[in-house]
């Protein structure tokens, strides 16, 4: 009688455990049949009450049947093992003789690439790019410039004072002086740089913006030369024509003074906050180098004169990128950065 139990015991254990198809079923199957509580502890129980005799026998049975059992379940977990491992390290695989990574590339600030563009622009038509300090004299500020300290063209630029007589720089224009100095005629020059004036911050206006001045000086120098020049800039950053306006302005360090204006390029003419709801933007305010700035720098203006142009940087980024807020450009936000 248990002989027959333990035959079909078996046969049920080996079907359950070859089956099983996973490690979790598997497992199942192992409590089931071979567990403290499975049908083999049970049939062991049984097997107890049986007569001396019977027992021997039946024994040898069960302990047959136990270790063909534990066989089958120790090979089918050890194959699910080595599938886990296979699928493990097939997932985890790592090429270790491949390059690093390294750093994300970053990219040039919007203003910097510009400026050397406009670098490249210059140096290729023979200027020189020219640097000066940032903490500049008044004479360089203003005096040289024809600025002396009771014109009332002092009060355009809002300034900050630094002790000793000093200012930070309010425009580029003091570089036209220092490199007149320095080179002396014939001369060609940009001079990029930052510039301070103590304003109010809006969409438009910052208290740190950048510039770019131009002059040159030669004998014989006109207004269509500089116009020239102007266009060739304005081309050269926008990549077409971009529609311009000359206008007579005051500057005392030039005369005559124009203002170039372009259309404004973010609301193509119709207004908006950047173009004061004009239309128009003034981006390059330029003219005829004043006698008294030639007299002043060392040079005579009966033998030389020339253009100098002012260019807003900071205004040119706006407009070519179509950022409709000056204060994105100082905020360092590498969400608004990592589109340049
Ligand atoms: N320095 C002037 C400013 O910041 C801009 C300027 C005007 C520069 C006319 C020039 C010029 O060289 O010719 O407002």
């Amino acid at each position: 009688m248990l002989e027959t139990a333990l035959s079909e015991l078996e046969s049920r254990g080996v079907s359950l455990l070859e089956s099983a198809h996973d490690a979790s079923a598997l497992e199942d199957a192992r409590v089931e049949i071979l567990g403290r509580k499975g049908a083999l502890a049970n049939a062991g129980k049984d097997l107890a009450k049986l007569p001396v005799e019977e027992k021997a026998k039946a024994g040898k049975l069960l302990n047959a049947a136990k270790q063909l059992l534990e066989s089958i379940y120790e090979r089918r977990k050890a194959e699910f093992e080595k599938a886990a491992l296979d699928a493990r390290l097939a997932a985890e695989w790592l090429d270790l003789t491949l390059p690093a990574p390294g750093p994300k590339p970053g990219s040039l600030h919007p203003l910097t690439q510009i400026q050397q563009e406009l670098e490249d622009l210059f140096t290729s038509l023979g200027f020189a790019v020219v640097d000066g300090p940032e903490v500049e004299t008044e004479w360089h500020n203003f005096d040289a410039l024809n600025i002396p300290a009771t014109h009332p063209a002092r009060d355009m630029q809002d300034t900050f004072w630094v002790e000793g007589g000093y200012v930070l720089r309010t425009h580029t224009s003091p570089v036209q002086v220092r490199a007149m100095e320095k080179f002396g005629p014939p001369l060609k020059m940009i001079a990029p740089g930052r510039v301070f004036r103590n304003e109010e911050v809006d969409a438009s206006h910052e208290h740190t913006f950048y510039q770019l001045e131009g002059m040159m000086i030669d004998r014989d120098v006109s207004v269509a030369h500089m116009l020239y020049f102007m266009k060739s800039l304005l081309k050269h950053i926008f990549g077409r024509e971009v529609t311009v306006r000359l206008r007579p302005g005051y500057f005392p360090f030039v005369e005559p003074a124009f203002e170039l204006d372009i259309q404004c390029l973010i609301c193509g003419g119709s207004g908006c906050p950047v173009c004061k709801q004009s239309g128009w933007v003034e981006l390059l305010p330029c003219g005829l180098v004043h006698p008294n700035v030639l007299r002043f720098s060392g040079i005579d203006p009966e033998e030389w004169n020339g253009f100098a142009f002012g260019l807003g940087l900071t205004r040119l980024v706006m407009m070519r990128y179509g950022i409709d807020d000056i204060r994105h450009l100082a905020g360092g936000d590498l969400r608004f950065l990592n589109q340049f």
